[in-house]
């Protein structure tokens, strides 16, 4: 994150303001005046920072069960490059129940688009996870051919390929739809109106915003912010599902209706979908409202929506082990 105790300092500033703007709009002050603000992130800003990275941190983790231990190739005896981990990811104390609402379909009946990627080159038999600079560089390596693609009609408007940003060794990973103006002229996802919530929304979970990863189902930005065609997903898929093998987060947030209907292969209502734990991959995905639709929201509504977001990420929380930023 950081190498001295003042970028500490500052950052926890930053997550402190990102912590209350949010509690506010949520009209959660009155929480915040019980002392609530998470242990670490609201401590003596001598103290959170010394925190030992602890067990369960990505990158810290033993191997998941049933892989063997594998050192990555490219670096037999180097220990993986400190990954971004806080003291907001101390591990759960006892492991949280096992979540999986949506029963692991069949593959030969579901997700097309799925399969095909593994066709392309996404393998779906895991194999041990890439640990250190091997994931770094594996991950180097889709980036570079998203800059070269072109094989969807996105290519032709686009100013920059939109990749992803954050932590690949997050145990949290944020899926949205697709690049907008500013993530197109920047190249880094979610860094517009919509990328400033998000962070605040990170921010209130006592995260920081580089560590946890972010990306979007198609890597070039629709024209207008137009909803991305089928065959623009089933295009640029193939990207999303490599680097989610690579990032093996412990959870998925689901961003908007673009992002869990391509993760969940379901056309299910928001509604419907929101506020419950679903499966990609065997990895744990919570569906919650996209930022850009909290954004969108009438004042009658913004509120509620605001509201039900934040109790989507207190399941993630939760489900993380991270201690909630309001206590009893
Ligand atoms: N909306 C998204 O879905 N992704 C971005 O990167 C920005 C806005
Ligand atoms: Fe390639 Fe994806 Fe961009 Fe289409 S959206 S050109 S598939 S990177
Ligand atoms: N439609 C979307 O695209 N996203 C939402 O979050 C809700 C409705």
């Amino acid at each position: 994150m950081s190498d001295s105790p003042r970028d500490d300092l500052t950052e926890l500033t930053r997550a402190l303001i990102a912590h209350v703007a949010w509690q506010r709009d949520l009209g959660a002050v009155e929480l915040l005046r019980e002392g609530s603000l998470p242990a670490a992130r609201a401590a003596a800003p001598e103290a959170p920072v010394e925190a030992p990275p602890l067990e369960g941190a990505r990158g810290e983790a033993p191997p998941l069960e049933g892989s063997p231990v594998a050192a990555p190739p490219s670096a037999p005896s180097q220990p993986p490059p400190a990954p971004v981990v806080a003291p907001g990811y101390a591990a759960a104390p006892s492991a949280p129940p096992p979540p999986v609402a949506r029963p692991p379909a069949s593959p030969a009946a579901v997700r097309p688009l799925f399969v095909e990627a593994a066709a392309q080159g996404a393998a779906r038999a895991r194999g041990p996870a890439l640990e250190g600079p091997a994931r770094v560089a594996a991950l180097q390596v889709i980036h570079d051919e998203v800059k070269g693609c072109t094989a969807c009609r996105l290519v032709q408007k686009r100013t920059n390929t939109v990749f992803s940003r954050g932590n690949p060794f997050a145990r949290l990973c944020f899926i949205g739809e697709g690049p907008g103006e500013q993530e197109d002229r920047t190249g880094s996802p979610f860094v517009g109106p919509a990328g400033q919530l998000l962070d605040r929304i990170i921010g209130s979970m006592g995260l920081d915003r580089e560590e946890v990863y972010v990306c979007n189902v198609v890597k070039c930005r629709p024209p207008y912010n137009r909803t991305p065609e089928a065959d623009e997903m089933h295009a640029c898929s193939p990207f999303l599902v490599r680097q989610l093998d690579l990032v093996r987060p412990e959870v998925i947030v689901a961003l908007g209706r673009t992002a869990v209907g391509f993760l969940l292969d379901t056309k299910d209502s928001m509604t419907r979908l929101r506020g419950r734990w679903h499966s990609y991959e065997g990895i744990p995905v919570l569906p919650t409202w996209h930022p850009s639709y909290i954004l969108r929201q009438p004042p009658e509504t913004v509120k509620a929506t605001k509201a039900e977001t934040w109790a989507d990420m207190k399941l993630v929380m939760a489900r993380l082990g991270l201690q909630p930023p309001t206590r009893p």
